[in-house]
């Protein structure tokens, strides 16, 4: 295969800390996706390839919060995305991750070889240390009181509650989240990458060539962070004093107690993803026609493009190119069609106060619904903009690209109905068989004109990383389908004219077929039925015969009308919705009961009473429901002494899980209590407003489970 006919597709590795939501979705895996599986029609060489993202500080810091390893964490995440994105149809040759072996093996080799070029430098500098536990700290790993707003659990890196960025110097009254000690400034060494000789060299003319290639937005970020003289790219740290991560290989001169940076080893699993898949694929499908991982990643071989989103740039623009070229015989990316963000229903959509639409929930709440998720979400995808998901459709013009509306109007009543027409009065008028149709006539120029200009027009659009403008394309075919059958209306025209209907018929026939064709790369699982609906071989090599309203024979049998899609009704919305609400309330900040409705004052007790009760700050680790029991969960609570279980009254207020990972304070000397056949061993502490409403009690930050609370 030449260059020009190969691509080796990545979508971002998603982090290993939690699970996928719509945003990822609309950002990078449905148009990597959609792009993909395009490619294979057109009989490319496809090689797409993704995996999880198990390194990095984010990852350690669940780990101990959850008193589990990092390795538990993103085993746990890891099964559950790649579930995900398989029930959705994402259709990566392979999903791999970082932890694995031959990620370790060829990560620790890339950076031996940058080491032996001389393209890493070292430089010793002052990092911060935890003196007590021995380690140096992240900067995630430094909390304190914020400069800007107070706030007293901001990171080293950013306050979380005004959003500032940080550096752990301006932290006041910093402290280690490992031990609690004060971090002290200690010298390190640290391998570095020169960007700056790089950019000097050929990276800023390379990315300048790129100019009438790459998205505006993309090349608008690169250069932006190429200036001149003092903003110059500067070297970056390649290596940390982590324990979690790829560890400096041991043949390297103060390696010792490091690993590769995050973002170094990342990109990287594109390639180990590669090897992964030509060491363990057990049949290799004939979209990918090569024999090796190097015949998707040695120079100038192949089409690499990274799908991403625009946080991602500057490590796929500038870092991981420079990366390859300090490799050397390595291809660089033909391009990054970075997406912008998605919004849910006006907001940001934020994994910490739950504001998200989570992939893995709405595959059981909405099952059979995969194909109208991606519909919406392409229709939606923020290409040129940041765009918002909205769920139902209430007659204002905010709502009218809603998922509600797109499914009930687009799919159901538009290119479901369509499909299900034709198949319905092919049974009725011609025995279910695609009838003869009189020589070339004028209807049949006309259709196979408009099949050949739409066929065009999404090609195009797909190739140019539009997909919304494609998916356009594909539902003006089936407007068209429509509106041609409704021109001629052949349940009556049947009564007149035999000849004139079966002409008419066999051409909406050749509509419905092409609709099958294309709606592939859009709607995989719809396609495979319309196609089968239609007598198609769902598996044949279609999309080069489309265009010209010919990919029905007269005579062939169409199968029975199967379901499409299905309208969403108000409930269905109002439950989504319902959700979003529940996570609303949950991250406000409770209003203050009025006055008169506090609870009045118990009587007063002596302090000898009050430090009898022993209370510490545990993590929930695990949450369900039981059975016949409205009102209790069954929490499972690291608290720091032990692991233990307690029932709780709070089953009305918060969803299991919805509490998974969260500090609570914990009375755990009060005597065991059976409730429901399970013993409770100790009690969390809650607060209850005048309404009836309740609140976790916990620690400001992430502090040790076990610490005293008195
Ligand atoms: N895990 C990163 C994120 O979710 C993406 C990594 S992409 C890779 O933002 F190139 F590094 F793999
Ligand atoms: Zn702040």
């Amino acid at each position: 295969m030449s260059k020009a006919e190969r691509f080796t597709i990545t979508a971002a590795l998603p982090y290993a800390n939690g699970p996928v939501h719509i945003g990822h979705l609309a950002g990078c895996y449905l148009p990597a996706d959609i792009f993909s599986r395009y490619q294979r029609l057109r009989g490319r060489d496809v090689l797409f390839v993704c995996g999880s993202d198990e390194h990095g500080v984010p990852i350690t810091i669940k780990a101990k919060n959850e008193g589990i390893t990092p390795q538990q964490v993103v085993d746990k995440y890891h099964v559950i995305m790649k579930n995900a994105f398989e029930a959705l149809g994402i259709s990566f040759d392979i999903y791999s991750r970082t932890s694995a072996p031959i990620h370790h093996e060829t990560a620790s080799e890339f950076f031996r070889n940058l080491y032996q070029k001389g393209e890493l430098i070292e430089k010793e500098t002052l990092e911060f240390y935890d003196e007590e536990a021995g380690e140096f700290l992240a900067d995630r790993y430094i909390v304190g009181t914020c400069p800007n707003c107070s706030f007293d659990g901001a990171y080293g890196d950013q306050c979380e509650n005004c959003g500032k960025s940080l550096s752990p110097e301006e932290l006041l009254n910093p402290r280690s989240k490992l031990s609690g000690a004060i971090p002290v400034k200690k010298s390190t060494r640290h391998y570095y990458l020169d960007l700056g000789k790089h950019q000097d060299e050929w990276l800023k003319d390379w990315i300048e060539g790129k100019k009438d290639q790459w998205k505006a937005n993309v090349y608008g970020q690169c250069m932006s962070w190429m200036g001149e003289g003092e903003n110059k790219l500067k070297p970056r740290a390649v290596t940390r004093d982590l324990k979690w991560g790829v560890p400096v290989p041991a043949d390297i001169p103060d390696h010792e107690g490091k690993v590769l940076y995050v973002w170094f080893d990342a990109p990287i699993g594109y390639i180990s993803a590669t090897k992964d898949f030509f060491a363990t694929a057990a049949n290799k499908p004939n979209s990918v026609k090569g024999n090796s991982w190097e015949d998707y990643w040695g120079e100038d071989r192949s089409n690499l493009i990274h799908f991403i989103g625009k946080d991602n740039i500057v490590f796929h623009c500038i870092i991981f190119p420079a990366m390859l070229h300090a490799h050397g015989g390595l291809t660089l990316p033909e391009n990054v069609p970075a997406n912008e963000f998605l919004n849910l229903e006006g907001n940001k959509i934020s994994t910490s106060r739950n504001w998200a639409v989570w992939l893995h929930e709405y595959l059981t709440e909405m099952p059979g619904r995969e194909d109208e998720l991606r519909y919406v979400l392409t229709a939606n995808m923020p290409e040129n903009k940041d765009n918002d998901f909205i769920w139902k459709y209430d007659g204002s013009d905010r709502t009218t690209d809603s998922y509600q509306a797109k499914v009930n109007n687009e799919l159901v009543n538009n290119l479901g109905n369509f499909v299900n027409r034709v198949v319905v009065l092919t049974h009725k008028f011609f025995d279910g068989k695609v009838p003869e149709s009189a020589a070339p006539s004028e209807d049949a120029t006309m259709v196979s004109e408009k099949l050949s200009a739409l066929k065009t027009s999404i090609e195009q659009n797909i190739e140019n990383y539009q997909f919304r403008a494609a998916l356009q394309d594909l539902l003006k075919i089936s407007a068209f389908g429509n509106q041609y059958m409704q021109s001629h209306e052949p349940w009556k025209l049947i009564k007149t004219d035999a000849a004139k209907t079966a002409e008419v018929m066999n051409l909406c026939l050749q509509i419905a077929a092409e609709i099958a064709v294309f709606a592939e790369p859009f709607m995989p699982k719809a396609a495979h039925t319309m196609k089968k609906m239609l007598g198609l071989n769902p598996a044949a090599e279609l999309w080069n015969h489309c265009g010209k309203g010919n990919l029905m024979a007269p005579g062939t049998p169409v199968a029975e009308p199967a379901h499409l899609f299905r309208r969403v009704d108000d409930a269905e919305m109002d439950a989504q919705l319902a959700k979003l609400a529940a996570s609303k309330t949950q991250n406000a900040t409770p209003e203050t009961p009025e006055k008169n409705a506090v609870a009045p004052a118990c009587a007063e007790i002596k302090y000898d009473d009050f430090i009898k009760n022993d209370i510490r700050v545990g993590t929930i680790l695990e949450a369900e429901r039981i059975p016949k029991a409205d009102k209790l969960l069954k929490l499972t609570i690291d608290t720091g002494l032990d692991q233990r279980t307690i029932l709780s009254g709070i089953a009305e207020h918060f969803a299991p899980e919805d509490i998974i990972g969260k500090q609570v304070c914990v009375l755990i000397n009060l005597a065991p209590r059976k409730m429901r056949g399970f013993e409770s061993q100790g009690m969390i502490l809650m607060a209850e407003d005048a309404a009836g409403k309740l609140y976790f009690v916990n620690p400001e930050g992430v502090i040790n489970n076990g610490s005293k609370v008195s």
